[in-house]
């Protein structure tokens, strides 16, 4: 589903923010990526979601080539895959509804599925009383909430979670984790970058780590 193969990613200073990254993730696997600030989760992640590409190396999702992927194949491609970024990048100026039913919209859903669907999802991650909220006038937690709503909208294939529960309190984590779980369980690669040890160490899941660009094999 998703391969890595001898990928280096090298930053103008120069960084190497990835140094030879091997990786192969199986259909409708659930991993957790973990490593200190600046190991290169982002950039691993910014390369499965085609925003960048790699110096060198071989990256390979869902059958696209990563590497030599058209700029108009990236637009049908990232209509296939779910992408939580650790800076949310929600529209301000656009309410909850809003921003959930983006990915809908593109892709020309019919109004009365798009708006029962958004519905549905809002109360998934427990923000329906929120939907006609400005992003502007809701807390960073609940942001992430509709970030990860966002993402998981159009029932993608592939889900990448950057931190996403870096934001929630441990009571709400679980929530988050439990429908990663659910989402995963019918079927999504999940992989899910994180910071929090003890919520890896809850979930049995395969884990991969990163340290200063390389890949580690998980505790
Ligand atoms: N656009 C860029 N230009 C130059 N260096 C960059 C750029 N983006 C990231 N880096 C560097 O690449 C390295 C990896 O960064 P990355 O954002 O992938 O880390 P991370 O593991 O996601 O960290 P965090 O846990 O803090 O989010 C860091 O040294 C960072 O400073
Ligand atoms: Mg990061």
């Amino acid at each position: 589903m998703i391969s890595f193969a001898h990928v280096y990613k090298t930053y103008p200073g120069p960084v190497h923010a990835l140094r030879d990254v091997n990786l192969s993730i199986q259909k409708g696997e659930f991993l957790f990526l973990t490593g200190p600030s600046g190991a290169g989760k982002t950039t691993l992640f910014r390369m499965i979601s085609a925003f960048d590409k790699p110096s060198s190396g071989l990256i390979s999702v869902a059958g696209h080539d990563l590497c030599e992927i058209t700029a108009g194949e990236v637009t049908y491609y990232r209509r296939r895959i779910g992408v939580v970024f650790q800076d949310f990048r929600l529209l301000k100026g656009r309410t909850v509804f809003e921003n959930v039913a983006l990915p809908l919209e593109v892709r020309s859903e019919r109004p009365q599925n798009l708006s029962r669907k958004v519905d549905e999802m809002l109360e998934n991650v427990g923000l329906s009383y929120k939907r006609k909220n400005y992003i502007e006038q809701l807390s960073g937690g609940e942001q992430q909430r509709v970030a990860i709503a966002r993402a998981l909208i159009h029932q993608p294939g592939v889900l990448i979670a950057d931190e996403p529960t870096g934001n929630l309190d441990p009571q709400m984590s679980e929530e988050i984790m439990d429908l990663l779980d659910r989402v995963n369980a019918q079927g999504t690669t999940v992989f899910v970058a994180t910071h929090d040890h003890e919520l890896v160490k809850r979930r049995a899941k395969r884990v991969v780590t990163i340290q200063a660009g390389q890949l580690t094999v998980g505790d």
